[in-house]
């Protein structure tokens, strides 16, 4: 069976958090193109019915549910997690996507930016997965797979906040892929460089400020293929991660960068 045939991940439940953003919107398209039952998560109810119903449209036999929740809060994730597993079933696949940007370079950074970007990206993440975990180690399956970042495996300008935060989430995924394994759990990460969201682009664009140059120039000097990811190059290897083609890579970081870090 091909890895992106459209019943790879048939008798699977994943659920995408950020689907409401640039790379959590197109894995869950590729993901309900695989098969799977979806729930999808954001903070934007019209964005995530929009979503649904676009992916209702292109794989109507596919079961997707969707479920406003701020991951920030406690209540709300537990209850995110409840409800989906209520309605499609206990989670078998989890995409931790959400995450924001933010700080600034370390003479300028306050309390509370650091603390905004470390309690999302990786407190909420940990506390998410803990509660989906427990469904997984009594199905003794699953798989993970956390968007952390290129600033997860190296430092950037002021990003003591941002990329301090996807340092956890690596720590954090290399950590719980040796616990997991032995209930039959993956955890891996993909760790992109610049990717064509809105996120992507502004900070692009932050650092061509910087530099008083421009964004294509940015993209040109950074990125010997010479163009930023494709939101949907990312949900690719995403979705490759959650299959069994990938069953014995375990705890990896894979980079999605057009090769930004061999220069
Ligand atoms: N774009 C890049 O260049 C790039 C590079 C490396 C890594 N990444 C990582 O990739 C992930 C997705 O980024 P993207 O580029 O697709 O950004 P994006 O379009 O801004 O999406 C971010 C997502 O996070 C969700 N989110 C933010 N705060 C939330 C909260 N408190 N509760 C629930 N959901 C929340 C947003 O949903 P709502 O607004 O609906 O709440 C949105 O769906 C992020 O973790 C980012 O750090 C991006």
């Amino acid at each position: 069976m091909s890895i992106f045939a459209a019943d790879a991940l048939k008798k699977e439940h994943a659920l995408v958090t950020g689907a409401t953003g640039g790379i959590g919107s197109e894995t869950a398209m590729v993901l309900a193109e695989m098969g799977a039952s979806i729930t999808l998560t954001g903070r934007r109810a019209n964005r995530l019915e929009e979503l649904a119903d676009e992916i209702r449209e292109m794989t109507p036999d596919v079961q997707v549910y969707t479920y406003k929740a701020d991951l920030g809060d406690e209540g709300e994730r537990n209850e995110l997690v409840n409800s989906a597993e209520g309605e499609n079933g206990p989670i078998s696949l989890l995409v931790n996507n959400a995450g924001i940007s933010g700080g600034g370079p370390v003479n300028q950074l306050e309390q509370k930016d650091m603390e905004r970007v470390m309690h999302l990206n990786y407190t909420s993440t940990v506390r998410l997965t803990q509660l989906v975990y427990e469904s997984m180690k009594k199905q003794q399956k699953g798989a993970i797979v956390n968007v952390t970042s290129l600033s997860g495996l190296r430092g950037t300008y002021g990003g003591t906040a941002y990329a301090g935060s996807k340092f956890a989430m690596t720590g954090f995924t290399h950590s719980m892929a040796l616990e997991a394994i032995e209930h039959g759990v993956r955890v891996n990460a993909v760790s992109p460089g610049f990717v064509d969201t809105e996120m992507g682009r502004a900070s692009a664009q932050k650092k061509a400020d910087r530099q008083s140059s421009s964004l294509s120039e940015v993209v040109k000097d950074s990125i010997p293929s010479g163009r930023m990811t494709k939101p949907r190059e990312v949900a690719n290897t995403i979705s490759f991660l959650l299959t069994d083609a990938a069953k014995n890579i375990v705890g990896e970081s894979v980079k999605i960068s057009g090769g930004s870090v061999l220069h």
